[in-house]
């Protein structure tokens, strides 16, 4: 066998996760060896379209140079200090992100899921700190259909059965509303408010499907939690970064939300990179020795960060997510099948709602794209999102439309 990138096959290399790792997920079959842009290739040379983007951490493409550049250099001089000590990078990293996203201090970590774990730790200290909520009785509410992360705090405010069978008993405290309906944040508050420390929502429902509230929701959300003292909380660690067409989803609504999380994009991709961001006064009622993490910090990771940030602007990847989505879907919702029944999103973070056709369904799909050479999964059995590197350029997404609409055509 002819293998251009690497030295085991796909075949192979499919063999061996199998046998070897946790059946914790069900990918696609294809195996990626190398990775350059808004493209991947297989062991065998096959040239994808990547249209998931590791589910919006590569905004800034595949291996960009002046990302790996960052980490070859950081890496060759400090890489781990933990945070028993000072390093020389943090603090420079620290005033660089909130300047960036606008905020007055950011607490570090690694995954999106420990950004959203330090968020839901921070709302609750505030709440007895700040608003005197009684001991142990601080309620965090989230949104039906939410996809936080998997921990087992964040799977106690999951509505997913794949996400909570067999792992309770669940974290108390938390109380679920239905997303998009903001008389449901209201009741809530108005029956509840004195006992709730935040409402911690996604601006957009990234893994239920893309799934894009009403105009106005997030702003009333907002006012809502201003009229009862409640934290907004937004978890941008899909939505963040230039992938909906702004910096962070929430500028759509003009509001600022009390804590941001990001994490994903914030390396580019490179290295797990997460942040909570937020005001000096809720912040700093966590004390020194209340929360922290090894990596959370470190200087690879802060050199890392700051280079894919500054990525962002010199490459206008805002502007360009906002003016290659509407491309996108304008042509999505050209495409002459009745397989096609809802094209929704924004900026490049868009999904294709999928009506099964001659048997065939959004799996089904999802495979016959990677035959013509692109890459997209599933969320849910009819629902395909597609997030392709926001480094894309017109005629390499002309290109990859042309792929799904020759697919969809085929399919139907
Ligand atoms: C909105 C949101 N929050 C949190 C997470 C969890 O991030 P991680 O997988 O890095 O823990 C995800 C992951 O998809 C997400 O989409």
């Amino acid at each position: 066998m002819n293998l251009i990138y690497g030295n085991i096959s796909s075949k192979e290399a499919m063999r061996l996760e199998e046998t070897y790792g946790a059946h914790n997920y069900h990918p696609l079959p294809v195996v990626l060896a190398k990775g350059e842009g808004a493209k991947v290739w297989d062991p065998e040379g096959k040239e994808y379209f990547d249209f998931l983007s590791a589910y919006s951490a590569v905004n800034q493409g595949h291996c960009h140079p002046k990302i790996i550049n960052a980490l070859i250099e950081q890496a060759k001089t400090l890489t781990l200090t933990s945070r028993a000590f000072y390093n020389n990078k943090l603090g420079e990293y620290e005033k660089f992100v909130t300047d960036f996203f606008g905020y007055e201090m950011v607490l570090p970590m690694n995954t999106g899921a420990e950004a959203v774990e330090t968020a839901f730790k921070l709302a609750r200290k505030w709440g007895y700190e700040k608003k005197g909520i009684s001991e142990n009785e601080a309620i965090i509410v989230f949104a039906e259909g939410n996809f936080h992360g998997r921990t087992t705090t964040i799977i106690s405010a999951s509505t997913d059965p794949d996400c909570r069978k067999d792992f309770g008993p669940f974290t108390p405290g938390i109380a679920i509303i239905t997303y998009n309906d903001v008389n449901a944040l209201d009741r809530l508050l108005s029956e509840k408010g004195e006992k709730i420390a935040a409402f911690i929502v996604e601006p957009i429902q990234g893994e239920a499907g893309v799934f894009v509230p009403d105009e106005n929701y997030l702003k009333d959300c907002f006012d809502i939690c201003k009229k009862h003292n409640v934290l907004f909380v937004a978890d941008e660690v899909q939505t963040g970064i230039a992938r909906t067409g702004r910096l962070l989803c929430s500028e759509y609504a003009g509001i600022k939300p009390d804590i941001t999380i990001l994490g994903k994009a914030i390396s580019g991709g490179v290295l797990p990179v997460s942040a909570v961001l937020s005001s000096k006064e809720i912040m700093l009622c966590i004390k020194p020795g209340e929360h922290g993490s090894t990596f959370g910090g470190f200087p690879l990771a802060c050199t890392v960060a700051k280079a894919a940030l500054e990525v962002v602007d010199e490459e206008n990847l805002t502007e360009k997510a906002e003016k290659l989505g509407k491309i996108f879907r304008a042509e999505m919702r050209k495409i002459d099948s009745k397989m096609v029944e809802l094209v929704r999103g924004k900026g490049l973070l868009n999904a294709v709602i999928i009506k099964p056709t001659n048997g065939k369904e959004a799996w089904d799909v999802c495979i016959q794209l990677k035959e013509n050479g692109l890459l997209a999964k599933p969320t849910h059995q009819h629902i395909i999102r597609f997030a392709p590197p926001l480094v894309i350029t017109e005629t390499e997404l002309m290109e990859a439309i042309e792929i799904i609409r020759k697919t969809i055509l085929e399919m139907s």
